[in-house]
């Protein structure tokens, strides 16, 4: 079955790769459902693509909230064709200092998230259709006091594969995408850690941070008919940073603190 005007559900839709994702999905006709915590911004979001879009709030986390997510999506729109799943957050804090409620948040957010988002894909989803799981550059390259964050999406990356294993019977294909940094809410807190940015931009052989349209490009392809034989994958959109070391935000810091009590001084 063709995926053109497919209903493509986007989890974590109202900002950032998501908002990207949905807008590109919504432009090549897709009916889009942004799902989001926020739901008066998912609701505005999907108000700004108008059309067929509509806005749901929904906590990633919550098995029953997911489930009445899908069931009113199938009951308004018909079998769903794509499911994406953008939502995460991030807890910096190195593993003697982070907190288990910081931990636990992180891993709900990124790792359970995605799980329930298979599931629910695995119920609603029509055969031909497809599932796009946002993982991150950090699943495969480790970033100092990014314990939480590095684990649940080194998760999310083995969740793929055996999520494209089960579903392969009934033609679904589920595959993920790992981002390197990209300016977007999720980090601006980094960008306000001096050299931060500069150190990943060093380490970046095409030498500049992505945008949220360079991941949505990737995740409309795999969403489509033309990524038709692929399944179980993982793309690298990172500028080529997987080829060389991720920065150290406890030494940036650092700096900053003693730039700032030399100042003080
Ligand atoms: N920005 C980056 O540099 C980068 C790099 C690698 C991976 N990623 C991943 O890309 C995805 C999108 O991140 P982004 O940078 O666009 O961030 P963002 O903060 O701009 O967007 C994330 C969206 O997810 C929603 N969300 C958060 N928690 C949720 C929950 N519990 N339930 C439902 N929705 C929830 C937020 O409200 C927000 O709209 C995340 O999984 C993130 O880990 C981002």
């Amino acid at each position: 079955m063709s995926t053109q005007g497919q209903v493509a559900v986007i989890i974590g839709g109202a900002s950032g790769i998501g908002w990207a994702t949905a807008a590109l999905m919504a432009a090549r006709g897709d009916t889009v459902i942004i799902a989001d915590l926020d739901g008066a911004a998912a609701t505005a979001r999907a108000g700004e693509l108008g059309g067929s879009t509509a806005g749901h709030q929904v906590q990633v986390t919550d098995e029953t909230g997911m489930r009445t997510l899908f069931d009113t999506v199938t009951a308004d729109h018909g079998p769903v064709g794509a499911v994406v799943d953008c939502a995460g957050i991030s807890r910096p804090g190195t593993i003697a200092d982070l907190s288990l409620a910081d931990w636990q948040a992180t891993v709900d957010v990124c790792l359970t998230g995605a799980f329930l988002s298979v599931k629910e894909a695995a119920r609603s989803v029509r055969e031909g259709g497809s599932v796009v799981l946002v993982a991150s550059l950090n699943g495969r390259q480790p970033g100092v006091a990014m314990s939480a964050y590095c684990s649940a999406k080194a998760g999310v990356l083995m969740l793929a594969e055996v999520a494209a294993m089960e579903l392969a019977p009934r033609r679904i294909r589920v595959n993920a995408v790992n981002p390197g940094f990209v300016h977007t809410p999720l980090t601006y807190g980094a960008t306000l850690v001096p050299g931060l940015v500069d150190e990943y931009v060093e380490n970046t052989p095409l030498g500049r941070p992505g945008t949220p349209e360079d991941i949505a490009q990737t995740i409309g392809f795999l969403t489509s008919d033309a990524a038709g034989w692929m399944t179980g994958a993982a793309i690298d959109l990172n500028g080529g940073a997987h080829t060389m070391r991720y920065p150290n935000i406890v030494d940036r810091l650092a700096d900053m603190t003693a730039a700032s009590s030399t100042n003080d001084g």
